[in-house]
């Protein structure tokens, strides 16, 4: 990277080395929020600070800064689910045919995110669903609470009897956020590798949301629980079965600090062509993007699009033994704490990448995108979707040729190479 460009300055909210380092390399001048920045990485209060109507704080074209000031549309779980119930009736409501249902009344190319209610707003309909099928288990998590703090299981209806009782009693009274729960089917049957459960996190950059422009790394990862996957009821409280989170299994007795119960996606990848075969792996990734383009597409209309902003998201996705992903949640300030040595290597690449793909041709921000990055610049991310490039993407079903738009190289390294798995 040639240091003798112009200076940037650049603020920035977190004390995090993968962010410090990749600045300093680039001989680039700190800054605080207060003064004149060109890059801001900052925290999403920070951001929400900068863009409200009381600060007035205009920004300039050579200003760019790291949230979309509502992006909470698409990770804050309740909005998430709402947004993309909404995305498909209005797709059903077109007759696309991309909202399709079966027999059973499920969307066939749109089902992605398990079934999920919020509590108590919607107890009635929760407890519909849950005589359907009364030995389903569902997982509760806290509003406003993330990295796994707060969650719980449940299997019987008499344990949200608190629930039944308020929604009756208090049914004109708005419960507070810290009372508030999303109630989401349990994905009871995930794929196991070596006999445990594991989700994915992935990385997606978001330039703009209108129109959408987005990329996937290539280098996000699993992330595993640290003691065999088991279903059974007498399991349900012991969350170094059900959850993922590394925040969480880091303090399991049999974590590991080398590999940080984490495998790459190449990993996988070579894992499920040499268990499962090429074509279903193939299939796996191209309904990951698909569901990644999906989500996004959902809030592209509700996320205020101001051309200052990227993010980059960390989307956690489950992959069912029957190998279907679902979504299940997006965080807008995925971790950048480095657990192992490899993770802190991927981190520093994933804001360097980010980097240049903001600023491609490595000067100074261009809010305008007179610099549109071309293929040189794209690091370890692929164009996962350009609306401008596909416009009619979204009237192509999964399976169509015209699918591939959306991405289908992304995942798959350039040099067609896959490291092999380290350990499982
Ligand atoms: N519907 C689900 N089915 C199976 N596992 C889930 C489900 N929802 C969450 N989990 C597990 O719980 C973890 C934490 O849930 P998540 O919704 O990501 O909340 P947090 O914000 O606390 O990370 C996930 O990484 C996953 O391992
Ligand atoms: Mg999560």
């Amino acid at each position: 990277m040639a240091l003798n460009g112009p200076r940037l300055k650049y603020a920035c909210d977190l004390d995090k080395s993968v962010l410090i380092n990749n600045f300093e390399k680039r001989g680039w001048i700190p800054v605080s929020a207060e003064e004149d920045w060109n890059f801001y990485w900052a925290t999403v209060q920070s951001v929400r600070n900068v863009f409200s109507l009381d600060v007035g704080y205009r920004l300039t074209d050579d200003q760019v800064i790291s949230h979309f000031p509502s992006h909470y549309e698409l990770t804050r779980k309740d909005l998430m689910v709402k947004n993309i119930k909404r995305y498909r009736r209005e797709l059903e409501r077109e007759g696309n045919p991309i909202a399709e249902k079966d027999e059973g009344g499920h969307y066939i190319h749109l089902d992605f995110i398990p079934v999920t209610f919020m509590l108590p707003a919607d107890y009635n309909l929760f407890v519909e669903e849950f005589r359907k099928n009364p030995s389903s288990t569902w997982i509760m998590k806290p509003c406003g609470k993330a990295r796994g703090i707060g969650i719980f299981l449940i299997n019987r209806l008499s344990q949200l009897k608190k629930w039944s009782r308020d929604s009756k009693t208090n049914s004109f009274t708005a419960p507070s956020s810290k009372d508030t729960y999303v109630i989401a089917r349990y994905i009871d049957n995930p794929l196991l590798i070596g006999g445990k459960k594991f989700d994915l996190r992935l990385y997606v950059l978001v330039t703009s949301f209108r129109p959408l422009k987005c990329y996937m790394y290539q280098l996000g990862f699993c992330r595993f629980c640290t003691v065999k996957y088991n279903a059974s009821v007498t399991e349900l409280d012991n969350m170094f079965v059900h959850l993922t989170n590394v925040s969480i299994q880091k303090h399991g007795d049999d974590y590991n600090a080398v590999h940080g119960g984490k495998w790459t996606i190449q990993n996988l990848r070579v894992f499920l062509e040499s268990t499962r075969g090429k074509e279903v792996a193939d299939k796996l990734f191209d309904e990951i993007n698909w569901l990644t383009v999906h989500s996004l597409k959902a809030v592209s209309g509700v996320v205020s699009n101001d051309r200052h902003c990227f993010e980059a998201y960390g989307y956690d996705i489950i992959i069912d033994d029957n190998l279907k992903p679902w979504l299940i949640e997006v965080n807008a300030s995925p971790s950048l704490t480095s657990t192992t040595s490899s993770d802190r290597i991927m981190k520093y690449k994933l804001i360097s990448d980010i980097i240049n793909l903001i600023m491609p041709y490595g000067k100074t921000p261009d809010v305008k995108w007179n610099k549109i990055p071309s293929k040189e610049h794209y690091g370890n991310f692929d164009l996962l979707y350009d609306e401008e490039l596909a416009q009619s993407d979204l009237l192509n079903l999964p399976d169509t040729k015209a699918r591939s738009g959306t991405g289908t190289t992304a995942f798959r390294g350039k040099d067609g190479k896959r490291p092999a798995a380290t350990w499982k």
